[in-house]
């Protein structure tokens, strides 16, 4: 199954693919995570991006269209894969159909305000990705991982001025793509403020799984 999750920063797009890919074994495949180990390992890419990204901006449609061509290149996407966070513009769109097929684009729907209690209680672990809230999902002990009990991180772009560029970058360029994809008969909306067990479960309800 060839899967895009949309929808606003802090909606649970990637905490719910990393769900999805565990359980249908297809890859999660995230442009955010992609860039951001390219700005951790201080490659050319990432010493290019890094103000971009950590301004809340988005990173040219170039870059992330060839990212992303050559990661779905890769034979882990045989099977299928799960596109989180691209596309987020029409080009980055129009792009991908170029590349493959898409059997579903998941619009995860949340307010404003609840998406900037989740972004400014998200915790992360830096090396691995996985991710944590102060509130909503906290660790066992706290500002820890759970698995390797190294200190958590806060992305700074999840600070309150880049939260406010990148929910206005999401309305500007992203959103389009809602009826760009409900155009094509592949949208499906899905209410992302319930638990997350509650999201899962019906993520998986509207994907027929
Ligand atoms: P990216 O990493 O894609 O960030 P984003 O789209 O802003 O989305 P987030 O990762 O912030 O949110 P999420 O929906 O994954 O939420 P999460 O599951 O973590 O992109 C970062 C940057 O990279 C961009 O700004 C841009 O610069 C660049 N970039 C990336 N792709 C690009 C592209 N295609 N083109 C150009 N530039 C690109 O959840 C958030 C929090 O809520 C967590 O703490 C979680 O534990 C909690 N939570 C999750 N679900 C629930 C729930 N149901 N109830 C309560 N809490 C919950
Ligand atoms: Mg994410």
């Amino acid at each position: 199954m060839n899967l895009i999750f949309l929808g606003p920063p802090g909606a649970g797009k990637g905490t719910m693919a990393v769900r999805l890919s565990n359980e249908l074994n297809i890859p999660h495949i995230s442009t955010g995570d992609i860039i951001r180990a390219a700005i951790r390992n201080e490659t050319a890419l990432g010493k290019q991006v890094e103000q971009i990204v950590e301004a809340g901006k988005l990173v040219s449609d170039d870059l992330t269209i060839a990212l992303v061509k050559e990661r779905l290149e890769n034979d882990d996407t045989v099977n299928g894969f799960i596109l989180d966070g691209f596309p987020r513009t029409l080009v980055q769109a129009d792009a991908l159909a170029k590349l493959c097929s898409i059997d579903c684009a998941v619009n995860f729907e949340l307010k404003e305000t609840e998406v900037v209690k989740r972004l400014s209680g998200r915790r992360v672990h830096k090396a691995s990705g996985r991710t944590y809230h102060v509130l909503f999902s906290p660790p066992k002990a706290v500002d820890k991982d759970d698995l390797t009990g190294e200190e958590l991180w806060q992305r700074p772009d999840d600070q309150e001025d880049s939260i406010l560029t990148r929910l206005a970058v999401y309305h500007d360029q992203t959103a389009p793509l809602e009826s760009y994809y409900r155009n094509l008969g592949l949208l499906v909306d899905l209410d992302s403020s319930p638990a997350p067990d509650q999201v899962y479960q019906d993520l998986k309800k509207s994907l027929s799984i």
